[in-house]
């Protein structure tokens, strides 16, 4: 995400300092459309720079905006825990390791990490972890205290205009969510051409961003994420999603971004 910060390191154990200088020129954020060509320049430009160590780029455990009783009675302090330490650390530590074995992605954001290793539709082996990290970290950040019930001002005008009502986006987001086989998860987007919200799925890591949209609040839809408060009570999980922990506060301040930046026809947006 445009926010995430990292913790660069030298990976020879001789040199754990943090990474300065001519290194902080491969920090560029490549355009969308130019990533697949970029990632064989990257390759290139690695396999031609003479240095004495490897180095390479590590990306940490975001913590969840809120404690993790914050969101009780409807998602325990135990599977929040569970969820983000367990699963959402195991995403991080592997994206890591993986990421160890080689510097051809070092310097990317998590963003274009994401866009660059799916490949296409052919995710390369550091995708699922890195989608992962995505997803979750924007999932923690889409739900608070308090939320649920109905957005206000241009967030639910947006839906009316788009779904109808807020009663039909919200049945049709539940009803994505019910529909959805297996692990994955449902998102509302905005798409980026129209541009218009929309209510899509994604299995497994797949994450939207790799095909343009711009993600508002999504849903983690994989069994770990409900299992321990409401077995297999998806609906009941859903429901108390969208009545008390969806953050329209931060749907609306994602959607404002959003659009000015659609507005400004800048073709890379940044995701708060
Ligand atoms: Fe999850």
């Amino acid at each position: 995400m445009g926010c995430f910060s990292y913790n660069l390191f030298s990976s020879s154990p001789s040199c754990q300092v943090p990474v300065t200088g001519s290194f902080a020129c491969q920090f560029k954020t490549p355009p969308y459309k130019q990533l697949p060509t970029l990632f064989k320049q990257k390759r290139k430009q690695f396999n031609g720079c003479q240095r004495a160590s490897r180095v390479v780029s590590y990306y940490a455990l975001k913590t969840p905006p809120y404690k993790p009783n914050a969101l009780e009675p409807y998602m325990s302090k135990r599977t929040v825990e569970v969820h983000w330490k367990e699963h959402h650390g195991a995403y991080v530590e592997g994206l890591n390791k993986a990421l160890a074995k080689s510097d051809i992605l070092y310097g990317y954001t998590l963003d274009d990490l994401v866009k660059v290793t799916y490949n296409n539709g052919n995710p390369s082996p550091e995708f699922n972890n890195a989608a992962q990290v995505w997803n979750h970290d924007f999932f923690w950040e889409s739900m608070q205290p308090g939320g649920g019930d109905m957005p206000e001002l241009g967030m639910l005008e947006q839906i009316e205009k788009d779904f109808g009502s807020f009663t039909n986006f919200r049945n049709k987001f539940a009803e994505t969510a019910l529909t959805l086989f297996g692990s994955g998860w449902v998102w509302l987007v905005l798409k980026r051409e129209e541009p218009r919200l929309e209510v899509v799925k994604t299995l497994n890591a797949v994450t939207p961003i790799v095909w343009g949209d711009i993600p508002i609040i999504n849903l983690d839809m994989w069994e770990h994420a409900y299992y321990l408060d409401y077995k297999n009570d998806k609906e009941n999980y859903v429901n108390a999603f969208m009545d008390h922990l969806v953050s329209w506060n931060m749907a609306m301040a994602r959607m404002a971004r959003a659009e000015a930046f659609v507005n400004l026809g800048e073709p890379k947006i940044p995701i708060a």
